[in-house]
């Protein structure tokens, strides 16, 4: 009889798809799960509906199909100001997902260090378990939620190998600052660190300052490989595409771990997905406005019922400081939600490997304005 491997050990199902069950059970609304539940373009759904019949249904190469990778390396530049060469700089992949496995399989061994800032997405911690790397978190240090030199050097170990970075975040809706990358920079250029910078919400952001891309602050751009993903621009998570760019010799072996990992990432999709990423200006402005719109419905909705939100600057989760509920842990502050309100929200500690200082939720915001408007009644009805 085959046994569990020693890799599995302590991994379980997420706290997400955890409350995901549990609103189904209790007819609560989910703004557990990041679903993403808002319409793709119109002119995509359209166009693809009309040509699929014509698009290419056989494998593409490993690192995805020309065409996919030029259109990711002119949004790259238009976007976050990186030039990459499409041939040798680009994986494509099956989502952010699928990036960051290849990258983790390609350049760290078992037992290697990887600094994670938490608030994490979980994914990460569950991507380094998986691969028998160790995290090592790092305090984003409330209550801006900032990243600090002593927090960051003292949790260098001698194991260091690498070190993940998020923006805009998730769970904490923070962008950092070029001051707080330019730290980051110097820390991983003393230490020699890889870096691995997490960049899907690079289009969803509420001040007008454009998407920081790590790899254009300081000298990160010969360290870092950059993930991004169509999901959350495009609001199509379930086509799975994504990217990975960065340093033509550190490619390579992302190139092919790649391969066995997943074959390729849908080729008729990645096709469809050309004409996703050449969307003009006018469609990133809508998208932002959109999520503007339900994030400031969402926000009034927890201050009404008497909480702290935090004023996230890009991403689509509030990130919720639920002292006034007089508890102790965003675990029973997530708990009296879902039985007083029938809301779901993630608890804080699902994002820390040790326990944050305040009774923080998540709450997502991707959501029609219709379940967002209903969720605000719940919350100011169960005061
Ligand atoms: C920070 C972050 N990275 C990556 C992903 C996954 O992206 P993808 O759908 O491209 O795999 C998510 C999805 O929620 C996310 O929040």
């Amino acid at each position: 009889m085959a046994e569990v491997a020693n890799r599995m050990q302590g991994m379980q199902q997420s706290a997400i798809r955890t409350m995901t069950a549990r609103c189904q059970e209790l007819g609560a609304i989910n703004l557990a799960q990041g679903l993403c539940q808002v319409p793709p373009p119109a002119s995509l759904l359209a166009e693809g509906g009309r040509d699929f019949g014509q698009l290419d249904h056989t494998y593409s190469p490993a690192d995805g199909l020309a065409a996919f990778r030029e259109a990711a390396a002119e949004k790259l530049k238009r976007h976050s100001g990186l030039s990459v060469d499409p041939e040798t700089e680009i994986v494509t992949t099956i989502g952010a997902t699928g990036g960051l496995m290849a990258t983790l399989t390609a350049l760290l061994n078992p037992g290697d260090g990887v600094l994670v800032f938490e608030p994490f997405y979980g994914y990460h911690l569950a991507a380094l378990k998986m691969l028998e790397l160790r995290p090592e978190p790092v305090r984003l240090v409330a209550p801006e939620l900032e990243i600090t030199e002593a927090a960051l050097r003292a949790a260098i170990t001698d194991r260091t190998r690498a070190l993940i970075v998020c923006t805009p975040n998730n769970p904490c809706g923070r962008r950092f600052s070029e001051a707080e990358l330019m730290i980051v920079s110097a820390v991983a250029e003393e230490h020699d660190l890889l870096v691995i910078a997490d960049q899907v919400y690079e289009d969803i952001y509420f001040k007008p300052a454009p998407h920081l891309s790590p790899a254009t602050v300081g000298t990160l751009g010969s360290r870092t490989l950059t993930m991004s993903s169509l999901s959350k621009s495009f609001s199509i998570p379930g086509w799975r595409l994504g990217y990975v760019c960065g340093p033509e010799e550190l490619m390579g072996a992302v190139r092919v771990a790649a391969d066995p990992l997943v074959g390729c990432a849908p080729t008729p999709l990645q096709e469809l997905g050309v004409r996703a990423l050449r969307l003009g200006d006018d469609y990133f402005s809508d998208l932002r406005a959109m999520y503007d719109a339900k994030r400031r419905t969402l926000t009034e909705g927890f201050r009404a019922a008497g909480l702290s939100p935090n004023e996230p600057e890009g991403s689509y989760y509030l990130f919720v400081d639920c002292s006034d509920l007089g508890v102790a842990s965003g675990v029973e502050a997530a708990e009296i939600l879902l039985q007083r309100n029938l809301i779901g929200t993630v608890p804080g500690e699902a994002f820390y490997l040790n326990p944050p200082e305040r009774p923080y939720v998540r709450a997502c915001f991707s959501l029609p304005d219709e379940v967002l408007a209903d969720a605000v009644t719940r919350l100011a009805n169960g005061r």
